[in-house]
């Protein structure tokens, strides 16, 4: 994150001296808010227009924007009418679906590449400069070293409407006066992505099971205690309020939590674990009531 943020700036530095009329789109969002949020600190003179149709993002990312904010969709938006002849110096754009469980083959095309197309559309005439959000998803599940020049294997929709948006961006840069930089990210993460849930970064996931790693880890300890101490131990736990009612409904909600966020949950590398682990779920459940 810190250093998209830092090529963003040095980027815009590099672009002109003069004041900057600048577009992002995806604003709302994860990436887009921390991105809007530094380019208003280290561009104060700048003109900053965010575009989101807020269908992942949160207005709450974007706390303490001084900026404008066009609440649209993108690839409906009729541009010209929004924006009349306006030119921005650059566009940073960051608006996707970004939910990769989405299987809608005509919404993730249409809303993702039509937004791209109708904005490169807008830019043509001034060539403003485009920074766009493409994904290392395009690259399927290749075991080696990713690169530019690595074929495209996209596994699902959202990485076909990527790899579609940079075949349109190569055709459209091939001219050589128009800079349009295509980004291929990986697993980004930073602050702002708690409004993405089930689609938000291995990290901040891995965070969570940090949580429940230590849950686990207390519940270890008490049951090593029931092993070396039980009779104080069992003292102890009937001293405790009881309920088999209240157990088996906590329980029951633990688990179809447990078996919606597995069926859901972005598993990368790991996907090949959902079946099994769908499967096995429910047996430990029974076993567990049987007893
Ligand atoms: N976060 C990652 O690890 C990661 C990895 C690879 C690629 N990307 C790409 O980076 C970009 C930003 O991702 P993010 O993690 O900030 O996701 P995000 O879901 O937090 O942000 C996307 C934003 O775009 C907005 N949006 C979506 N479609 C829109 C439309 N048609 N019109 C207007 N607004 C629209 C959403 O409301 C949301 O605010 C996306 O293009 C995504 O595909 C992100």
């Amino acid at each position: 994150m810190t250093a998209l943020i830092d090529a963003a700036i040095t980027f815009l530095a590099l672009a002109t001296s003069k004041s900057l009329n600048i577009l992002i789109t995806g604003g709302a969002g994860f990436i887009g808010s921390n991105l809007t949020l530094a380019l208003q600190e280290k561009f104060p003179d700048a003109r900053l227009t965010v575009i989101d149709d807020f269908r992942s993002g949160d207005f709450k990312n974007l706390a303490g924007y001084q900026g404008d904010l066009v609440a649209a969709d993108m690839s409906r938006l009729n541009w010209r009418e929004q924006f009349g002849d306006q030119k921005f110096e650059a566009i940073f754009h960051m608006a996707s679906i970004t939910d990769t469980t989405d299987h809608d083959q005509f919404r993730q095309t249409h809303d993702n590449v039509e937004s791209f197309r109708r904005l490169l559309n807008f830019a043509r005439p001034n060539k403003s400069r485009i920074v766009y959000a493409s994904s290392a998803s395009t690259y399927g599940s290749v075991t080696g070293a990713s690169s530019e020049g690595t074929e495209a294997a996209p596994k699902n929709i959202y990485a076909f409407s990527k790899v579609i948006m940079d075949n349109i961006a190569r055709r459209e840069a091939a001219s050589n006066d128009w800079i349009i930089v295509g980004l291929r990210f990986f697993n980004v993460y930073g602050p702002r992505e708690a409004h993405k849930g089930v689609p938000a970064s291995m990290i901040y996931h891995l965070s969570l099971q940090t949580a429940g790693y230590i849950a686990g880890a207390f519940l270890l300890l008490i049951g090593l205690w029931g092993l070396i101490q039980p009779d104080s131990s069992q003292v102890a736990a009937r001293s405790l309020p009881r309920s088999r009612v209240a157990g088996f409904v906590l329980f029951t909600i633990a688990f179809f939590w447990s078996f919606w966020l597995l069926a859901t949950m972005e598993m990368g590398e790991f996907s090949g674990f959902r079946k099994p682990l769908l499967f096995i779920l429910p047996v430990g459940f029974l076993l567990v009531l049987r007893t």
